[in-house]
Parts: C-alpha cells; sequence; structure tokens
C-alpha cells in the first residue's frame, strides 16, 4: 500500500478476528518500527509481543471499564506493547538540551506511528492505548527499572469497518510566518 493511503485509511479498530499473525507478518511491522527516526539515533524504544491470554486479559485490566479498546486488548491474537529506556532522548552529553526534558514520547510515539501504519498496509489493525495503569503494566510485564511502559496496540485481522473520525480543516491547524496567520 501506497504510504499516504495507508495515512488516509488507518483506522483506530476495537474489534478484532481470532486468526492468528502469522511470525512473518508479525516482523515486518517490528521491523517499521525499528526505522523510525529517534533523538541522536538513542531508539530508546522496546516493544514487548503479548501472546499470553492470561497476560493479555491482565494488561487488558489496567484500563478502566470506560476504555473502549479494553475488550480489544483482552481479545486480539497479539498485544504490542512500547516501552521507553529513560534519559536517552532529549540530551547531549548526557544534559537535558531542551525545555521538553526527556523526549522518549515524542520518538516512542514515532516508531508506533510506523509500527501501526506498516501493519495496516498488511491488512491488520491497531488502536494505540495511552489510557492505561502504565505503572500496573509495567509490573504485570516485569519492565525494570529505568524503563516505562509507554502505550500498547492490540494486532490482529480487523473485525469491523469504521468511518474516518473528523479532523480539523487544514486552515485551522497551519499558519504561515507567524502562529495565527493566514
Ligand atoms: C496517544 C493516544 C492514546 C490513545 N488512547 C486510546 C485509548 O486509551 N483507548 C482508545 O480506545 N483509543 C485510544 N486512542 C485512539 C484515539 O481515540 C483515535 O486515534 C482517535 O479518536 C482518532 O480516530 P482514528 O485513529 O480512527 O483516526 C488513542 C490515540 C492516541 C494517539
Amino acid at each position: 500500500m501506497e504510504v499516504l493511503e495507508a495515512i488516509r485509511t488507518r483506522r483506530s479498530i476495537r474489534k478484532y478476528k481470532t486468526d492468528p499473525v502469522d511470525d512473518q507478518t508479525l516482523n515486518t511491522v517490528l521491523d517499521a518500527a525499528r526505522w523510525a527516526p529517534s533523538w541522536e539515533n538513542t531508539q530508546c524504544w522496546r516493544f514487548i509481543v503479548v501472546r499470553d491470554s492470561a497476560t493479555k486479559s491482565k494488561l487488558a485490566d489496567t484500563l478502566d471499564e470506560t476504555n473502549p479498546a479494553r475488550d480489544a486488548v483482552r481479545n486480539a491474537p497479539l498485544v504490542i506493547v512500547a516501552c521507553a529506556e529513560l534519559g536517552k532522548a532529549g540530551r547531549k552529553d548526557g544534559q537535558i538540551v531542551t525545555d521538553k526534558g526527556d523526549w522518549f514520547m515524542f520518538d516512542v510515539a514515532l516508531a508506533m506511528q510506523n509500527l501501526v501504519l506498516a501493519a495496516h498496509s498488511l491488512g491488520l489493525a491497531t488502536v494505540y492505548v495511552g489510557r492505561a495503569d502504565a505503572k500496573e503494566a509495567a509490573k504485570i510485564l516485569e519492565v525494570p527499572e529505568g524503563y516505562c511502559f509507554v502505550a500498547l496496540t492490540p494486532l490482529g485481522y480487523p473485525n469491523q469497518i469504521r468511518d474516518p473520525r473528523p479532523r480539523k480543516e487544514l486552515a485551522e491547524i497551519v499558519f504561515y510566518d507567524k502562529f495565527g496567520a493566514d
């Protein structure tokens, strides 16, 4: 699938078929994440592929009952958890060099978006999940000190078709020469 088509047609999917994802397809998706750019190429991202049903279920319980992705985390064939090594992104010679602090969220997001678009191009579905109990999820997955849980996505074949959600018009979000100017 061409990249612009993938960007335009990707949707957050919250219902999954039980069909498995083969290892080659999974590796293609993970490899796309690996090619994302990162702060000084520090590649702070780490990914945990969760196949075990009991672990998926425990992770689903880290989403509150109002989170619409809860069942998807429990039922999709795979869950990909994105973690970050802390203290790498946003630094020069070990010192934080911007007002943003650690840039791990930015770098992990870039890798996740590669992963999500690659998955979509292969007919797979995803939905970012950020609204979870990150500390509890890290505990379940035995994420070591110095790393943190950032987000996860179920991964599998879609069992629903979704219309696009609305987006702001370019005129609302793009300015020329200075903020707010047409
Ligand atoms: C950082 C981030 C966190 C998100 N967290 C959740 C979540 O916890 N649960 C959920 O169902 N969707 C979550 N979403 C999905 C958004 O609701 C979705 O991307 C948005 O409504 C636009 O829909 P679309 O992805 O189909 O274009 C998250 C998306 C992002 C980017």
